[in-house]
């Protein structure tokens, strides 16, 4: 459960992120997958975090301190077509940089449209997290947008993708912020991930 929600700061670079001392969880995909809109859905809180239905929203690191107890972050997206090369270059090296140094960093979350098949930019992505050895798990998000049938299809064609690539299958979740499905589920496995972080400080 989520009691508490607080936007702490925005960062461009991970160095003056808050202090490494509580367990995160960074949210990443593709401009206007729905990253923002999941943190408000979570959270209860529809002004928490800023959406847009234009894609290129978020563009800083935003961190959101849960529960005094761990750390939410909103990352911009990336493949947003619209933004020059030297925007992307520099949103890319700011995103790279900080999951590569972040030492509180639990699992970078990446979120996937379920209305999509496998995307060749989300593949890439993930398969940059298995060689930087990144924990990551997958959201699949916007599952009110279409029949259960269709996000299970989807959903299955990148578990095969995923495959492919690692001779396994990630762990996964099926979301939508419009309607709070996969809400529990989700916030479990954070849960169990908080708990995990900090009985390993013991
Ligand atoms: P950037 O910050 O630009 O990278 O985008 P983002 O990934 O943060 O996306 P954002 O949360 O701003 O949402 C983009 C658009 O998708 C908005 O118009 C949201 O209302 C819509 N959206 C997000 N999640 C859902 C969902 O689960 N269902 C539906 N129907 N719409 C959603
Ligand atoms: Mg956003």
């Amino acid at each position: 459960m989520i009691k508490k929600a607080t936007f702490v700061i925005s960062n461009t670079d991970y160095k003056k992120c808050p202090a490494p001392v509580m367990p995160e969880f960074a949210f990443i995909g593709r401009s206007n997958v729905g990253k923002s809109s999941l943190v408000n859905m979570l959270t209860n809180n529809k002004n928490l975090a800023k959406t847009s239905g234009k894609p290129g929203k978020t563009q800083l690191i935003n961190h959101f301190l849960i529960n005094d107890n761990w750390y939410l972050v909103d990352l911009p997206g990336y493949g947003f077509a619209k933004v020059s090369k030297s925007i992307q270059s520099t949103w890319e090296k700011m995103i790279s940089d900080y999951l590569i140094h972040r030492e509180n960093l639990v699992a970078v979350c990446v979120l996937i449209d379920s209305r999509l098949d496998p995307q060749k930019i989300d593949l890439e992505f993930i398969t940059w997290c298995g060689e930087q050895e990144i924990p990551f798990v997958l959201i699949f998000t916007k599952s009110d947008k279409q029949g259960k049938t269709k996000t299970g299809a989807n959903v299955r064609k990148f578990l095969d993708a995923c495959f492919e690539i690692f001779g396994d299958e990630p762990q996964y979740y099926v979301t939508s912020a419009q309607t709070g499905d996969g809400k529990e589920p989700f916030l479990e496995f954070i849960a169990d991930e908080v708990k995990e972080y900090y009985d390993s400080q013991k």
